[in-house]
């Protein structure tokens, strides 16, 4: 038996699926938050800009969940995680449709002065292709729009996701506008998750080796170091080198390098504990990275 589409808790074969339960109530948990804080949201200066950060906000972190899924389930061998990963990117479709509606909102629903504001301002239009680029990757998630354009094509459009991550993380930096802390973390592990899928497509392989994940991790977190250090450096006119050398100055915070490399080797960790404990398959000869 299939489930009518609406039944979202329910998998392909019809059966009630607690992954996708904890999916949606993941993926409502945001919504849940902003209820809780009404009071606070209601009272503070500008209500309606807050909740427009609150939903770019967690559009970009459900777009990294989805980009997430496909090394995840392979270093956690967690195959079944793949039912999710639709609902994830158009979870994070809906929260970015949030979000321009509330803008809309914002300026009272006046559609020209919407035009005028995205198409004057760099960062709205950096944020409204990678908006449009969504709602393409939205509108084509379909099992229909799978057959119709083919598996290949299909796919092939679906790489656009990397690009459109890339824009929305520039508009995330652009629209911040003093500390850049978050999204440089948010910038790094994207650039995790993307360097992950080059490896593997370089190593021509399906599962990165321990000692592959934990280069990856190093050379990202080091890299977020340095692009942290050229960026403060670049904005407040001082040299990257003196930026880099508050590294190891805890007092003024965690630099997001530490953030992101503690991140990679919770990844290295889980690869090691799920290779140890899980009946592995052999190894099969890889396809090309997803
Ligand atoms: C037409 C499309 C878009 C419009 C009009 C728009 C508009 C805005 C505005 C007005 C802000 C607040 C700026 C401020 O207070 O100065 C903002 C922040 C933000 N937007 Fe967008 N945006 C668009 C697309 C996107 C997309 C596609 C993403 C990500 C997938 C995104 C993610 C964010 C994030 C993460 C923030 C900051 C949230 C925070 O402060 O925590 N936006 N956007």
């Amino acid at each position: 038996m299939t489930a009518p589409s609406w039944q979202l808790w329910r998998d392909r074969r019809g059966r009630v699926s607690l992954l996708r339960i904890a999916t949606l109530i993941l993926l409502f948990l945001p919504v849940a938050k902003g209820l809780y804080d009404a009071g606070a949201i209601v009272h503070g200066a500008r209500p309606l800009n807050d909740v427009i950060h609150r939903a770019g906000f967690w559009a970009l972190v459900f777009l990294g969940v989805t980009l997430a899924v496909t090394p995840f389930r392979r270093i956690a061998r967690y195959g079944g995680l793949i039912d999710v990963r639709r609902m994830l990117g158009v979870g994070a479709f809906c929260y970015i449709a949030a979000h321009l509606l509330l803008f809309v909102a914002d300026q009272s629903y006046d559609l020209i002065k919407v035009a005028h504001e995205i198409t004057h301002r760099v960062y709205l239009i950096i944020g409204g292709i990678a908006w449009l680029g969504l709602a393409v990757l939205a509108a084509t998630s379909t099992d229909g729009m799978v057959r119709r354009l083919g598996a290949l094509r299909w796919r092939r459009l679906h790489q656009l996701i990397y690009g459109i991550a890339l824009l929305a993380l520039i508009h995330y930096f652009q629209q911040t506008k003093a500390d850049v802390t978050v999204p440089t973390f948010a910038a790094g592990l994207f650039g995790w998750l993307i360097s992950y899928r080059l490896l593997a497509w370089w190593q021509d392989t399906n599962e990165l080796s321990v000692l592959s994940l934990l280069g990856l991790s190093v050379a990202v977190s080091v890299l977020t170091f340095i692009g942290e250090a050229v960026g403060i450096g670049i904005a407040f006119h001082v040299s990257p080198l003196r930026v880099l050398e508050t590294a190891f100055d805890f007092d003024v915070g965690i630099r997001p390098g530490w953030q992101v490399l503690a991140a990679g080797l919770a990844v290295v960790v889980l690869d090691i504990v799920r290779s140890r404990w899980s009946s592995r398959e052999p190894r099969r000869r890889p396809v090309a990275a997803e």
